[in-house]
């Protein structure tokens, strides 16, 4: 799989970390792309900084000259986590002024999976109709919602419940569980 992560800058680079944490880039192709603002939220959330695997390749928003920028050569997918309601708002109005919201653009109209993890609370009306416009267009809103059925002890396993969400609408396959009803024994 032709995977793009995208980052930008809303708290919750735990969500990013342990996700790129989980590709193999042995199995899938990964793309990295971060805006300017999410340097800034990174170097506060993850003072030791962000992990990046080993054969992942990382853009410059600057730069169009990125294979993601173009429909013929779209990602199967593309992730935004974390996802501010900037960036959300930007792309449900088609302003497609650098390479991260040009990727995005492109996934819509290639219909390739595009998944935006908010983690914005409380929400305004502009955030909640900037989604309706996303969701209308194939977009799939997946708020960084952690689950706590799981019995998680660690902030790092609250994160892999929105993680493994992520993963399951990526179409990559994981062990973070359990899953809800599943046998454990
Ligand atoms: C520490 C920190 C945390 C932030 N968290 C959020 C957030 O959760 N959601 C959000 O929409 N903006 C958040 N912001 C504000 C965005 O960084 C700001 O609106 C920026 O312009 C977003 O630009 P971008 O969408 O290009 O990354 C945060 C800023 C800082 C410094």
């Amino acid at each position: 799989m032709k995977l793009l992560v995208a980052i930008t800058g809303a708290s919750g680079a735990i969500y990013t970390q342990r996700l790129l944490d989980r590709i193999d880039t042995r199995q899938h192709e990964l793309h990295l792309v971060m805006s300017s603002y999410a340097q800034q939220v990174l170097a506060q959330e993850l003072p030791d900084g962000l992990r990046v695997p080993a054969g992942a390749h990382q853009h410059s928003i600057k730069s169009m000259n990125a294979p993601f920028a173009s429909g013929t050569n779209a990602p199967d997918a593309m992730v935004i986590i974390p996802c501010t309601m900037g960036t959300l708002g930007r792309i449900a109005h088609g302003y497609s002024a650098d390479v991260l919201l040009r990727a995005a653009d492109v996934c819509l109209k290639e219909k390739r999976k595009l998944i935006l993890v908010p983690r914005e609370t409380p929400l305004n009306l502009v955030h909640i109709k900037n989604m309706e416009l996303l969701l209308l267009a194939g977009a799939v809103i997946l708020p960084a919602n952690p689950y706590f059925y799981s019995g998680a002890k660690t902030f790092d396993a609250l994160a892999d419940t929105v993680v493994s969400r992520v993963l399951d609408h990526v179409g990559i396959a994981h062990d973070i569980g359990p899953r809800w009803a599943e046998e454990t024994d």
